[in-house]
């Protein structure tokens, strides 16, 4: 059973950008620039900012995080993206979710330039995608880091039966659609289940590779996988843990124990999908800056 190791893989990735981006410094005396906004105080969001501009700075690139309060008017944050967008030292603009109930996601989504929206959410950018233009979109980083993982780990995709837990536009819709394309190899045979999905066991149990983003602690146990199958887990749950000084731990979608057993290959949870999001975020933010300065992607 070979352990998904998304730790290493993202380190390797931020190592390889790290070189990319001292090339281009030394190229086009200039360096990547990536924006973030954070509003309100959510501390799962905040964790997840703080790391991105962290591995930002480690691969040389400029990170500037914008803090606003929850009761920042929709309006100001609207006008706050137009300036980033007009700026050209922002290659890559990111507005973390959730936002304040306040806020329109679709609004601030669509106010960011699809240029710059290295988070793929913008319907420009997911219509590439959708179409296969992988070469003119950005596509949204979660679902990006489990194919580098695929890949990585020369797990063979053509003609299998992908098994998409989860229909979310983050993760389930790209994911299954990107596993769909000819184009990039993957050419799977797809199934899409959700919460509504009838008899769920009997489907993920013909899954020759199961990938599972459904937010539901353990979700998925041994007996829903197919012996030999390749486990892709992108949930992150906090459930309680007494015994931890921060009173919780971090819990994938799928019962690893269980499904480490059945599985042929499986990612850790925190330690597989989690940190390849943000390497692939960075890979974004670079190509965003190459296109800006019309170098080859
Ligand atoms: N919140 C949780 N994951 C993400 C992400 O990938 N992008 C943004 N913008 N917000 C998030």
């Amino acid at each position: 059973m070979t352990i998904i190791d998304g730790k290493k893989v993202s380190s390797d990735l931020k190592n390889e950008i790290r070189a990319r981006v001292a090339e281009l410094k030394e190229k086009v005396n200039a360096v990547p620039g990536l924006t973030v906004i954070i509003v309100g105080e959510d501390p799962a969001s905040q964790v997840y900012v703080r790391n991105k501009a962290k591995s930002c700075i480690e691969t040389g690139m400029n990170s500037t995080v914008i803090e606003l309060p929850a009761s920042t008017p929709q309006e100001e944050l609207l006008s706050r993206i137009a300036a980033l967008n007009n700026d050209p030292d922002v290659h890559g603009i990111l507005v973390q979710q959730p936002l304040p109930p306040h806020i329109d996601e679709y609004a601030v989504t669509m106010a960011i330039s699809p240029a710059k929206d290295v988070d793929g959410f913008h319907p420009e950018n997911v219509g590439q995608m959708v179409l296969g233009n992988l070469d003119k979109c950005y596509i949204s980083c979660t679902p990006y880091g489990i194919l580098e993982l695929l890949s990585r780990y020369e797990i063979e995709t053509k003609g299998r039966h992908c098994v998409v837990v989860g229909r979310s536009n983050i993760v389930g819709k790209p994911m299954a659609n990107l596993m769909l394309q000819k184009l990039r190899e993957t050419n799977c045979t797809v199934t899409v289940c959700h919460s509504a999905t009838k008899n769920m066991p009997e489907l993920t149990r013909q899954a020759d590779i199961l990938i599972v983003a459904i937010g539901r602690a353990n979700f998925i146990t041994g007996d829903m996988v197919k012996p030999g199958a390749v486990v892709i887990d992108v949930g992150m749950n906090r459930i309680e843990d007494p015994t931890r000084k921060s009173g919780f731990r971090l819990t994938g979608d799928v019962d690893y124990a269980g499904a480490s057993e059945i599985a042929s290959a499986i990612t850790p949870v925190p330690g597989g999908v989690g940190p390849m999001t943000i390497a692939m975020l960075l890979k974004n933010t670079l190509q965003s800056f190459r296109r800006s300065h019309n170098l080859p992607v």
